[in-house]
């Protein structure tokens, strides 16, 4: 499984690409974690890493749907949560060996490129027609990593 960023999944705001970067990035941490086989222990803070990151990351995306008046925000709220129940469900399964890791990162795959891809594009449709911009929207460009 490679997980992987490409610029088709940018949605056009630089706090939720960089933070789509990152996210992809500690799964690919996840996945190298994995493949060293390295001590459950350490993969178990690494699963905790990306549940805290993807929360934060919901955060700060709910919070772009709000400032620029986007009409779904409940919606994709909701979806955000049933995602981490479904991450607690799958770390759980993997605590209890109930499934292998390697499992676990065929889910967050599909799960980070499907969202992405359906619900975050939906987002950045929106951001593209809205006159509304999201605070700091011209200040993120200063910070820019890549
Ligand atoms: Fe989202
Ligand atoms: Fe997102």
């Amino acid at each position: 499984m490679f997980i992987q960023w490409s610029d088709e999944l940018a949605i056009g705001n630089v706090l939720i690409d960089t933070q789509h970067r990152m996210l992809m990035m500690l799964c690919r941490k996840l996945d190298i974690a994995i493949k060293m086989q390295q001590s459950e222990q350490t993969i178990q803070r690494i699963m905790l890493e990306v549940k805290k990151f993807a929360e934060f990351h919901f955060v700060s995306e709910q919070n772009l749907m709000h400032e620029i008046g986007y009409p779904d925000v409940q919606d994709h709220s909701k979806l955000h949560l049933a995602l981490l129940v479904e991450l607690q469900v799958e770390f759980s399964k993997i605590r209890h060996r109930t499934e292998f890791p390697e499992d676990l990162l065929y889910y967050l795959h599909q799960w980070l490129s499907d969202h992405i891809k359906g619900e975050d594009a939906k987002i950045a449709e929106f951001l593209r027609k809205c006159p509304a911009r999201p605070i700091g929207d011209g200040l993120y460009g200063e910070y820019r990593l890549a």
